[in-house]
């Protein structure tokens, strides 16, 4: 083992132990989720690209924890070229090992804050790299948050939005301490690329510096730990945009190895609100207005296979014997809920005439053997007949045949397809306040992050939404959807993303203007 790795282990061994000694929450309320050894020395790696070769490098994190980048700095470079080395760590947990664990390198730690610091001659980095704290904006002390943006305006020339994290504080922040022509690198959520907040972080970057490259990992891959999901790397250099210049976007696979990639004019991303569209988008898109897409992920319901064999009433089931715990609520078609609002028992079932229940267990057939033998002897009727239940195509795809999607009840609802004679609306939404969940003539809409919170601190709100969503005239659903023969109307999922939300985020933000919350994705 080299001498780096018997450090970086080390290392990793105290960010261990300091890590166990909080509580996930006061780790939380600091930001204190460490960069992976593999992820700090690619973008370390890369970071040294990007300046001049043979150049003294003069490094800085402003949130240094236990140092994973001047570790991963110290793997490739060798300490000669190492002019200086600063961090600042607020914690004293981390701070003191650290500074123990660094004591005779060139890394100097500064056990303060990083945004009340004072960047003086001389102290100024040609090398910033920073994982920074992830502190929502409503974490951030109230009387803090102007201080912050006094500041930050006096460092970077932009004043930010009340509603940005501390991450984006810390970008700002540290602009007065780069050299000219100093490269820097933060690893930060991605969401600043579409939210509100993000504007004018995205104005600092294409303004006040020259925005390299933004590389966003896959989080559908993601080799990571939760909190980096999804995140992105963003490199800049403090120095003005040369002319024709063209910015890189990535995604996937790795900073050095990305899956896509492609080059995009400064321009172009001034007028688009979404830029976590590149690389995919080969253009702009035609409108910034906010989208059903931008508040829910739309889903088809449940394909069982065979709704028959799966899906049941109670009396069926008690016939059987069959264990109710493998049971789900299921929503009946739209022609058996002749309300819009699905009630909820204290059980959590719909309160509705025909209650129907899904057979959804993933055990394997050896335990449900032994566990629940009238279930086995039902689920050897789908291994035989003429067309054997488990042999159909979706069930045949399945890890264990009988096993079913992963799809949770969703609040809201709307029919997937309908016949609309004259003004009759062919899509119906539902409000569903049981833990039923739904099969395939419905879409299902689940908030995203940032609505699930807002509904989480204000549950009166679904009513809101739902009213909205009924009011959708059913002209802009026809025509985002499709029309097949004898009036029958579809709408894929991605149809109903695509329908504008902007008049229900006016609603909504005159209905919280007197709270003290606010909608960060408007
Ligand atoms: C996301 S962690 C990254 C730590 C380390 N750089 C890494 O990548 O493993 C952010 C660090 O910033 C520290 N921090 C939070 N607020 C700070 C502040 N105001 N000034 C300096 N450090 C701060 C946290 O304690 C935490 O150690």
């Amino acid at each position: 083992m080299t001498d780096w790795h018997n450090l970086e282990n080390k290392r990793l061994l105290l960010q261990e132990t300091l890590d166990s000694q909080k509580s996930p929450l006061e780790r939380n309320q600091l930001g204190q989720f460490a960069t992976p050894t593999d992820l700090a020395c690619d973008i370390v790696k890369y970071g040294l690209t990007q300046l001049p070769t043979d150049s003294k490098i003069r490094f800085l994190d402003p949130g240094i924890g236990t140092g994973s980048f001047y570790s991963a700095l110290r793997k490739f470079t060798k300490v000669e070229s190492i002019e200086s080395a600063v961090g600042y760590e607020v914690d004293e947990h981390y701070a003191k090992p650290a500074k123990r664990l660094w004591k005779r390198h060139k890394l100097r730690i500064s056990i303060s804050d990083f945004t009340t610091a004072n960047a003086r001659n001389g102290s100024r980095a040609n090398f910033v790299i920073c994982n920074p704290p992830y502190v929502r904006h409503h974490h951030i002390d109230s009387e803090v948050k102007p201080q912050l943006q006094y500041s930050t305006e006096a460092s970077c020339g932009i004043r930010l939005s009340g509603l940005s994290g501390l991450y984006c504080y810390f970008l700002g922040l540290s602009h007065k301490w780069m050299e000219d022509d100093a490269i820097a690198g933060w690893l930060i959520p991605s969401e600043f690329m579409d939210v509100n907040y993000g504007k004018e972080i995205k104005q600092y970057l294409l303004s006040k510096v020259t925005l390299l490259h933004i590389h966003r990992f896959d989080p559908t891959n993601s080799q990571f730990d939760d909190a980096l999901v999804s995140s992105a790397i963003v490199w800049l250099k403090k120095s003005r945009p040369p002319k024709n210049h063209k910015v890189k976007f990535t995604f996937g696979g790795t900073l050095q190895n990305p899956t896509l990639s492609r080059e995009v004019l400064p321009s172009e991303l001034v007028t688009e609100r979404k830029w976590t569209r590149y690389p995919k988008a080969t253009k702009a898109s035609k409108t910034n207005s906010i989208v059903l897409g931008d508040l829910f992920s739309v889903k088809r319901g449940l394909a069982t296979g065979d709704n028959k064999f799966f899906i049941m009433e109670r009396t069926e089931i008690e016939k059987r014997s069959l264990p109710f715990e493998c049971f789900t609520p299921v929503l009946p078609s739209s022609r058996y809920l002749n309300k819009g609002i699905i009630y909820s028992d204290k059980d959590g079932l719909p309160k509705i005439d025909k209650q129907l229940f899904l057979l959804n267990t993933s055990l394997p057939q050896e335990k449900i053997q032994s566990l629940y033998p009238t279930l086995w002897e039902y689920l050897k009727t789908g291994l035989t007949g003429e067309k054997p239940v488990a042999s159909r195509y979706l069930c045949k795809t399945r890890r264990v045949w009988y096993e079913q999607e992963n799809r949770p009840p969703p609040p809201f609802l709307c029919t997937y397809m309908g016949r609309a004679a004259d003004k009759e609306k062919p899509f119906r939404f539902f409000l569903n306040y049981s833990n039923a969940t739904a099969c395939n003539v419905y879409l299902l809409l689940y908030p995203k992050k940032e609505l699930l919170e807002l509904l989480f601190e204000n549950p009166n709100m679904k009513m809101d939404i739902w009213k909205y969503l009924n009011s959708i005239e059913p002209n802009e659903l026809i025509s985002n959807g499709r029309v097949y023969g004898g009036g029958l109307y579809k709408l894929e999922p991605r149809e109903l993303q695509s329908i504008s939300a902007e008049k229900l985020i006016h609603k909504l933000t005159r209905k919280i203007k007197n709270t003290q919350q606010q909608l960060e994705f408007i």
